[in-house]
């Protein structure tokens, strides 16, 4: 397979940045496959609830979806645990970042801070703050972040609930992480793609 000959970026040619500009371009339209697999090991992520990690994130999304929200709500419900397995202190951003680029700054803000909101459901139980997400109290995305856990989060354990398949969210999860916003541009230069 033919690669670059540089073993330090700063040595590399224009010609080789555009070799691999072209790659990276190729890669990143698997994307929607490389999320819909690492889904699928939500099967088996965190134990003793009733139902595994991907039942949970694909009853919220079946929910969401027979609630007739936007398709960019759903795949924001299907990955907002998404980091459970990577990121078991963090898994909130880490869902958040993945979303940012395809996704409004509102569903952005909510997924990154999910777990703040899920706490008042459960915190008092194991002597934490169930109330932390009244920090946000005055933040514009405050009431709809409270939606989200209250009708897609929270209440989605239920084994039960006759919910959708991976597979028949495919097609969706294409269509939302085919194209990153427009204005993400600017984010790119911000934060660098390499
Ligand atoms: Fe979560
Ligand atoms: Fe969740």
């Amino acid at each position: 397979m033919k690669t670059v000959n540089f073993t330090r970026m700063e040595d590399g040619t224009q010609g080789e940045y555009e070799f691999l500009d072209a790659l990276e371009d190729q890669f990143k339209e698997q994307l929607p496959e490389r999320l819909i697999e690492t889904l699928a090991r939500l099967e088996n992520s965190i134990s003793g609830y009733r139902i595994s990690r991907l039942e949970h994130s694909l009853q919220g999304a079946t929910r969401a979806q027979r609630a007739g929200e936007s398709e960019q709500y759903v795949a924001a419900i299907l990955l907002h645990d998404i980091g459970d397995e990577l990121a078991p202190y963090s898994h909130s951003e880490m869902a958040a970042a993945i979303l940012r680029p395809f996704v409004s700054d509102e569903l952005y803000w909510i997924v990154k801070h999910h777990g703040v909101f899920q706490m008042y459901y459960y915190a008092h139980h194991s002597g934490g703050d169930r109330h932390a997400r009244d920090q946000f109290k005055d933040h514009p995305h405050y009431a709809a972040a409270v939606r989200f856990c209250h009708n897609y989060d929270q209440n989605c354990f239920d084994p039960d609930y006759s919910s959708e398949s991976l597979e028949f969210f495919r097609p969706l999860l294409h269509r939302v992480f085919s194209q990153p916003r427009s204005d993400d541009q600017e984010q790119q230069a911000r934060y660098g793609k390499k």
